[in-house]
This record gives structure tokens, sequence and C-alpha cells, in this order.
């Protein structure tokens, strides 16, 4: 059986009843998926083996199902989540210098999550702002006019 960390004892719980219900049904890998993922926050390593245990199936077909389907999430989100715009108005007007720089002040590759678990750092198409590019949002506050200068002091006010 999988280790699984104390904090999540109670949220387990939850999931077996999701799993005795769809145990034996066929295609019921994924909604026991889906409730591991809004009960959870994220199918992670160890989300993923306790459902391969509790089904008796190989872990790697779930995490096969894991990374096929976009709305399954591997890691668990930030407190924060930066999604800076890289849609054709922002990225004409620098946004890519905005988002390197936010890899760089957050040591982050795009698509994960810090490792003191405060942000998570996505970029999207559009975020509705195209007067205010290059744009970002943090959880829901917008910033326009984006400039790598500007990158510092905004996520310092984050993290205090
Ligand atoms: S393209 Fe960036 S907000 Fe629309």
């Amino acid at each position: 059986m999988a280790n699984i960390s104390s904090e999540r004892v109670e949220l387990y719980k939850q999931l077996d009843e999701v799993i005795a219900k769809w145990k034996d049904e066929q295609g019921g890998l994924i909604p026991i998926m889906q409730s591991a993922q809004r009960t959870i926050g994220c199918l992670d390593e160890e989300v993923q083996t306790y459902i391969a245990d509790a089904l008796n199936i190989p872990v790697t077909k779930v995490y096969g199902v894991a990374t096929f389907y976009s709305f399954f999430t591997l890691e668990a989100k930030g407190k924060y989540t930066i999604n800076m715009c890289l849609g054709t108005a922002c990225y004409v007007r620098g946004a890519q210098g905005v988002f390197d720089e936010l890899c760089k002040e957050l040591n982050v590759q795009p698509g994960r999550t810090t490792s003191d678990g405060l942000f998570t750092l996505d970029a999207m198409r559009c975020i509705g702002c195209c007067g205010l590019a290059p744009a970002m949002m943090i959880n829901d506050d917008v910033y326009g006019k984006m400039t790598p200068e500007k990158v510092h002091d905004i996520i310092e006010k984050y993290r205090n």
C-alpha cells in the first residue's frame, strides 16, 4: 500500500468512498481521479500510487491517464497562481521578457510550483486585458504594462 502523508489521511478516507463506488465500474478510473484531484488538489505520485493500489492496476496506467488529459494536474497549485499572458498583443510588447524574469525571480520552470508552495507560474493566451499589454494576473489581481523591472517588487508583496 502507498505511504500516505499524515495531513492527507482524512482526504484519503473521502476518496475511499469514491473508490468503493467506482471500483468495479468500467471507466471508473477517471471519476476516481477527478474526485482525487478535487479532494486532494492534485494527482501527484503519492495519489497516483494510492489509486493504483486501491484498484489493483499498474501506477503507469494512472500516470498515463493523468498526463493524457489536460484537466488533470500532477502538482499541487501554489497559494498564488501567476498567469502571464503570452497572447499576441502581450507578446509583441515584451511579455516573454517578463515571463523569463518571473522564472528567474521565482526560480521555477513554467507550469511548476515554487518549493515553498507559494507560487505556481503559468502562461495564458489572453487574459482579456489586451489594452494593458503586457499583462499578468496573480490570482484575481491584474497587472498591466508589465516590465521585467516590475517583477521583483510585485512578487515581494505576495511574499510578505
Ligand atoms: S493578449 Fe494579453 S491580455 Fe490579451
